[in-house]
């Protein structure tokens, strides 16, 4: 492994240019997930802005109750600690996509890359995934006490299990160099505390509106919507302030909410 792509704790604090998110670092060698250890240090009273990141990952989390392949030395596994004071509950799951925005931008800053997002939250690189975003929420009826934002990014993977092999890549197989995962977790934390702060301004995407649209794979693209109950094939046309997406099925134009189905494109995964 080239000495730059080394994980610690110091070179992450002296890469990490933000105010509040990841000032605090608890990096670990080994852990099982980082999303349950950010859970565990919440419930003993963690502040706003703990960032748990782990060289591996035993139990890495994916959504839907997958599984996420998370090797040693290769990827970025990291959690973050929100507490938004003045978010209701059913607007957290936007928060998903304003970390999808800040991966994007910063993997197009630091590997030069052209990242797409698939929505709501998946990072696509050349037609394939190179990160995963899984939001939790504990909360009460109207009352949010925390949000994990996990992600996990492959940087320097040079080969996938089998089952995944056909949707997953990482930026050193598109790129065909290693990236610094230290300066690309700075990055990512930068690019999301500014995205963060914008998003507080209206409570909602208005403003990061057109930077996601212009980095959505399914603009203008056919898609399928999968729900528990039905299929439907439409026009994807970008989302709207709520992070709905627009699909347009005939002269109907439908606003479809991230938790309940699933997008893929006609023919594959975009
Ligand atoms: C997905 O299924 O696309 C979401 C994957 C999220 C993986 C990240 S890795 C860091 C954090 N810890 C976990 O256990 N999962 C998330």
């Amino acid at each position: 492994m080239k000495q730059e792509d080394f994980i610690t704790a110091e070179v992450l604090k002296e890469q990490m240019r933000t105010r509040i998110l990841g000032q605090n670092i608890h990096y670990v060698e080994e852990i099982d997930s980082t999303n349950v250890e950010v859970k565990r240090q919440a419930a003993n009273g963690a502040d706003h802005g703990l960032l748990v990141i782990a060289e591996q990952q035993t139990m890495g989390k994916g959504r839907r109750g997958r599984s996420w392949n998370s090797p040693k030395g290769t990827g970025i596994w990291m959690s973050l600690l929100l507490k938004p004071g003045q978010l209701r509950p059913e607007n957290a799951s936007m928060l998903t996509l304003v970390t999808a925005l800040s991966v994007a931008d910063a993997i197009r800053e630091v590997t030069g890359l052209e990242a797409w997002i698939k929505w709501p939250n998946d990072i696509v690189v050349n037609g394939k995934k190179v990160c995963g975003i899984l939001t939790e929420m504990s909360s009460e009826a109207n009352r949010i006490h925390y949000i994990v934002i996990g992600i996990g990014i492959n940087v320097n993977t040079k080969e996938f299990p089998e089952e995944i092999s056909e949707i997953a890549t990482s930026l050193l197989i598109e790129k065909g160099t290693a990236a610094s995962r230290s300066l690309l977790a700075a990055k990512v934390m930068e690019q999301l505390e500014a995205n963060y702060e914008l998003f507080l301004q209206s409570g909602d995407l208005a403003y990061l509106l057109k930077p996601y649209n212009e980095k959505l794979i399914n603009c203008n693209k056919q898609v399928k919507v999968v729900g528990s109950n039905e299929e439907i094939t439409g026009t994807a046309k970008g989302i709207n302030e709520k992070g709905e997406l627009l699909v347009q099925i005939e002269d109907r134009l439908l606003e479809v909410c991230s938790g309940e189905v699933s997008v893929r494109g006609l023919y594959g995964y975009v």
